[in-house]
């Protein structure tokens, strides 16, 4: 399936450039605001990602703005850096000053073009806002020969008068033109047949490259984006987990690994670096506060999941049965069993060897059966309740250690300290002294000392589970040993009792499990 290199040497096969505009586009989702901050990492992660071209931002519109495009073009190696303008002095001037320090910078022009646009955003005649664009373009041409032209709302606009517009705007310097479905209103046949008669129509065509800029209003952005490309769009504007505009532009991922995955349909190759597009999402879903829908294409995380008895069964005997994504193709995790009533041992002898046991034979049909009765209950099973099943059924062994005794000092001039006494299944008691960053660290040190283990925290959470001065405090933790993670619980009213009782929880469970290992 992943015959990338190969298509990539093949003489028919063209490159296809990805332009990513999450920082721009995908900025603009509502709630969606970033920081200068978190703009630069996730440019950083966007060049790793290997991506075209960056849009960086939209410079005029605030000074943080521009200061954040101009921090991506000094920092960010490898990719154009672009920086989106009105067709007006002002906005090209800020747009400049963001992106001239980039390695490669690219001004991106654009002005509405469809009627509605012209008439009621700038109650202009159309042969105003064609002499405004090239007029745009000229002056951008003082500052680089990089330039895009973005005819807005060109989807509904005049055909005719779309041709005469990027035949001048080629004349006057544009390199690019970008063909947007602002409003998400193409349908992939007329999108795809439109691009093909601008090649047709336009006299100069030959003399830049065509893009495209599709929304998904229809939930048809992906698809006409693909249709554009067949028809001889070369660049894609796309972003990351097809965030943007309202119901957000086409998903970098999902045209991306389309081509990959159907390259009998599509000869065409992208140089995106595949591995990191499962980080890529996660970083932008993070730094946005937009969650993945889990059944998004690609990326989401139902993606590589499989529910049904039939299909995880085929599943295990062959993957291509039901996937035709290799998780790690994105850098994804390996497909995921979700197990549910209608999973049969198969798929929970599978789970239970990925977690580390190898049972007995009556032990599994004893973990089968709890398994079963628990799914009736739960919808879906997940590798920690399966944990569960197998600590609270199998295993018969008392926690290995217990809490005995507990003292910190912590304060604004001591340095915190802990001392542990732990309680042994034997009847022992150890006790250790520790010093730590905080009381809780001091302690977890001081537990660390007396089993010998070099226990991670992964993650600490703490709730309140009542309400007051007096409330009862739970601790989760996750820890980690070896290629292991676990999850601890402890309540308590003292918060720092919590957290040992949910250290000692995890780790006797860790315990617990490397003993059938
Ligand atoms: O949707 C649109 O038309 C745009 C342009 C600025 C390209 O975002
Ligand atoms: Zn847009």
């Amino acid at each position: 399936m992943n015959k990338q290199a190969d298509l990539k040497k093949s003489s028919q096969a063209e490159k296809i450039y990805l332009f990513d505009s999450t920082l721009r586009d995908g900025e603009q989702t509502p709630g969606a605001r970033l920081n200068y901050e978190e703009k630069v990492e996730i440019a950083r992660q966007l060049a790793r990602l290997n991506v075209d071209i960056i849009e960086a931002g939209f410079p005029v519109s605030s000074p943080g703005e521009l200061k954040a495009v101009q921090e991506i073009s000094r920092q960010i190696k490898g990719p154009v850096i672009c920086g989106l303008a009105r067709a007006v002095k002002e906005d090209i001037d800020a747009a400049w000053e963001a992106i001239k320090d980039a390695e490669s910078p690219r001004l991106h022009v654009f002005l509405g073009a469809s009627a509605i646009h012209m008439q009621h955003k700038f109650n202009k005649e159309p042969a105003q806002i064609l002499e405004q664009a090239v007029d745009a373009v000229k002056y951008a041409s003082r500052f680089t020969s990089n330039i895009e032209y973005s005819p807005e709302d060109a989807s509904r606009a005049d055909e005719e008068y779309l041709y005469q517009m990027i035949e001048a705007v080629i004349e006057a310097g544009a390199t690019v033109i970008n063909i947007p479905d602002t409003v998400g209103y193409a349908v992939p046949e007329e999108f795809g047949g439109l691009i093909r008669r601008i090649r047709e129509n336009v006299g100069n065509i030959d003399r830049a490259m065509i893009s495209v800029h599709c929304h998904n209003d229809l939930g048809l952005a992906v698809a006409n984006s693909l249709a554009a490309i067949k028809n001889g769009a070369r660049q894609v504007e796309c972003n990351i987990n097809g965030i943007g505009e309202r119901a957000g532009n086409a998903s970098l991922e999902e045209i991306a690994v389309a081509l990959r995955i159907r390259q009998n349909h599509f000869p065409y190759y992208t140089d995106l670096n595949f591995s990191e597009v499962y980080r890529t999402s996660r970083l932008v879903s993070k730094m946005t506060n937009i969650s993945i829908p889990v059944n998004k294409a690609v990326v989401g995380l139902n993606a590589f999941s499989h529910s049904s008895g039939i299909h995880q069964d085929g599943v295990l005997k062959n993957k291509e049965t039901y996937e035709i994504i290799d998780a790690e193709l994105i850098g994804g995790s390996a497909a995921k069993m979700l197990l549910t009533a209608r999973s049969g041992r198969h798929a929970v002898l599978d789970q239970l060897n990925k977690l580390g046991f190898s049972l007995t034979r009556e032990q599994l049909d004893v973990i089968y059966e709890h398994f079963v009765s628990l799914a009736d209950k739960k919808k879906e099973i997940y590798p920690e309740d399966l944990e569960a099943l197998v600590l609270d059924h199998i295993s018969a062994a008392e926690p290995r250690y217990r809490l005995d005794y507990l003292q910190t000092v912590s304060g604004s001039k001591s340095v915190p300290a802990a001392v542990i006494r732990l309680m042994k299944e034997d009847g022992n008691t150890i006790e250790e002294v520790a010093v730590g960053a905080g009381p809780i660290d001091a302690a977890y040190n001081a537990i660390n000392k007396i089993t010998g283990l070099s226990v991670g925290l992964e993650k600490y959470k703490i709730n309140a589970v009542t309400q007051g001065r007096d409330a009862l405090g739970e601790v989760q933790v996750n820890l980690s040993y070896q290629d292991r993670t676990i999850t601890g619980r402890g309540t308590s009213t003292d918060i720092i009792e919590a957290s040992v009782k949910a250290y000692l929880n995890g780790l006797n469970k860790l315990l617990k499990i490397n003993g059938y290992g």
